[in-house]
């Protein structure tokens, strides 16, 4: 038999949806989103009057619906980046480039969706903030 290609390989062994680390995303949190969301995420940072806009209520993201992990996401690392969202919200995208494998979180269909693994632990403690 063949071998299979790595990549294939590995997307066999990885099930599309791996566990994110809740508390490496907190300290994630602490270290480069609490100045500005609030330690509690209520958007009551440290920094927060210094916003042009004040930081979102991150407690608020899901409103009583489903985590919107793609908006997020790409709020995080940049991706979707519109000319509406041009706040002071830094792109943290470069930074957690290549500080873990790319992973996927399952999105409100099932879909996965692609990002990398600090932004996911990220999220993961971002879902246990929600009202
Ligand atoms: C320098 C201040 C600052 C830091 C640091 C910061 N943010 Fe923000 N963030 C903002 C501001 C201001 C807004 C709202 C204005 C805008 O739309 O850009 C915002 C908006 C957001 C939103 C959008 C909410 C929505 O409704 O879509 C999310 C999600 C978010 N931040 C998450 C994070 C996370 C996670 C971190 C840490 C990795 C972080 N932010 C770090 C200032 C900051």
């Amino acid at each position: 038999m063949r071998p299979l290609p790595l990549a294939l390989s590995l997307a066999l062994l990885c099930p599309p949806v791996m566990a994110q680390d809740i508390a490496i995303g907190a300290v994630l949190y602490r270290d480069f989103c609490a100045a500005c969301h609030g330690v509690a995420g209520k958007g009551d940072g440290t920094m927060a009057d210094l916003m042009r806009r004040p930081p979102a209520d991150l407690t608020r993201l899901a409103g009583g619906g489903p985590f919107p992990i793609l908006r997020v996401a790409a709020t995080i690392d940049g991706r979707g980046r519109l000319p509406a969202h041009g706040g002071d919200m830094p792109v943290f995208g470069r930074w957690f480039e290549g500080a873990g494998p790319v992973v996927a979180m399952a999105g409100p269909d099932g879909q996965p969706i692609l990002m990398s693994a600090p932004v996911a632990d990220l999220i993961a403690y971002l879902i246990t903030l929600q009202d």
